[in-house]
């Protein structure tokens, strides 16, 4: 079997042109999930689909799809892609890269005239960050489990704008997409991204062949305490939210991570009310997010959580009570689907190593419908959901071309059968 030649000018170029939509100042991106720029992205991402014969689908959470067809196609297609949400102060690869490598994995079969056995498509998954509306990676979850997560239509963002509406305006902004039905059979999944951390860097290594991905459990605690003057109220008589939450937080911050090399756990996001300068806040909502290799781990560190909040809170004269917004289990990746990754980085002769994932991806929910796995390139000092994100041109090409070499021989041993 020949393994063409991917053609990098290309995608380097198609990199630049989306991350011109929503790009920020300091050379990031903000396209959220369902965002009016995710539209844009997403219309983009169909015309160049379309303007090369693929067939282009949505299905009901808005995953996008493009389609080359193989010689049978009846056979279930091959998967690969990524997202095109980005954080507020994203990178302009974390998501992107992963999506335009297979649109380029496309583009170089088509090019070259090689027919597959069967279907090949790339997949831009829906609302992968989670940061506008949680859960995150909420489109692949859609397509892996065949339906939405409960309470998905009441899930608001921050402007108290909800998922159900902005899911049917992005449905509808791309009226040429045919429909499609949620979950469909897959032969594999192949997914090319930006590692997110140093340790590729660090190792002089051009590919991470990645095993598996660490569990991650979010949680929102919400402190009620109570709203007062903060000119009269005495100590004693204070029943301060905030007071108690950066308690909680300090104490969380100097035990869970220090105690285990493994564990994760960070507060990103923090709300008071009333949010007045000389008002003692009656209520503070902030998030946990708690990520370990070790599924028992999380469900420790969640009890550990709820045992120090309910303990500082009730010292504090105030309540707490939790809500989980995502629980993802930890997932590994195929050992045959890992070989071929790997194999296809020597083969090019491109320094890799063996790794788990610290961030989370969509190949977490597609590892359960059948043969997955990723593909890891650095990134500069390790830095990510960074607007400063970077990826030099030579790692990005090398990704896509593993990327593309690992899923024509991913075909081959799956799709042929
Ligand atoms: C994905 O964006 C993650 O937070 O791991
Ligand atoms: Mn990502
Ligand atoms: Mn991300």
């Amino acid at each position: 079997m020949t393994f063409p030649v991917i053609d990098g000018g290309r995608l380097l170029a198609r990199l630049d042109a989306f991350a011109a939509i929503g790009g920020t100042p300091a050379g990031g991106v903000n396209r959220p999930a369902l965002s009016v720029e995710d539209r844009a992205a997403r219309a983009l991402l169909a015309g160049l689909g379309a303007a090369r014969g693929f067939s282009v689908f949505q299905d009901a959470a808005a995953n996008l799809f493009l389609r080359r067809a193989g010689a049978d196609n009846d056979r279930p297609p091959f998967l690969i892609g990524s997202h095109l949400d980005s954080q507020p102060t994203g990178g302009r690869f974390d998501g992107a890269l992963g999506t335009l490598a297979a649109l380029e994995v496309l583009e170089t079969l088509e090019d070259n005239g090689i027919v597959t056995a069967g279907p090949i498509e790339l997949v831009a998954w829906t609302n992968e960050e989670g940061s506008r509306f949680s859960p995150g990676a909420f489109g692949s979850q859609v397509h892996a489990t065949g339906a939405f997560p409960s309470g998905w239509q009441d899930t608001l963002d921050g402007n108290g704008i909800r998922l159900a509406d902005e899911l049917a305006a992005t449905l509808a902004a791309l009226p040429e997409a045919i429909e499609r039905p949620l979950g469909r059979p897959v032969t594999g999944y192949i997914e090319l991204h930006i590692e997110q951390g140093p340790l590729l860097e660090r190792q002089g290594a051009l590919i991470g062949v990645v095993e598996g991905i660490q569990g991650t459990r979010w949680l929102e605690v919400t402190i009620a305490g109570q709203v007062a003057h903060a000119g009269t109220t005495p100590l004693a008589a204070r029943r301060d939210a905030m007071a108690v939450a950066a308690a909680i937080i300090a104490r969380l911050q100097a035990t869970v991570m220090p105690a285990d090399a493994d564990a994760r756990l960070t507060v990103g996001r923090l709300t008071l009310a009333p949010g007045a300068v000389n008002v003692i806040p009656g209520e503070v909502t902030f998030s946990i997010d708690l990520r370990h290799p070790n599924g028992d781990q999380i469900d420790r560190l969640e009890t550990e959580v709820a045992a120090l909040a309910t303990e500082i809170a009730s010292s504090g004269g105030c309540r707490v009570s939790i809500r989980r917004s995502m629980d993802v289990a930890p997932a590994r990746f195929d050992d045959r689907l890992i070989d071929i990754v790997q194999g296809a980085a020597e083969k090019r002769a491109f320094p890799s190593r063996r790794m788990f994932s610290g961030a989370f991806h969509d190949a977490l929910f597609m590892a359960r419908l059948g043969p997955a796995a990723m593909i890891f390139v650095p990134c500069r000092d390790g830095l990510s959901h960074n607007e400063t994100e970077f990826v030099e041109p030579h790692q990005v090409i090398a990704g896509a071309q593993v990327l593309c070499d690992a899923t024509l021989e991913a075909m081959r041993v799956f799709q042929s059968r």
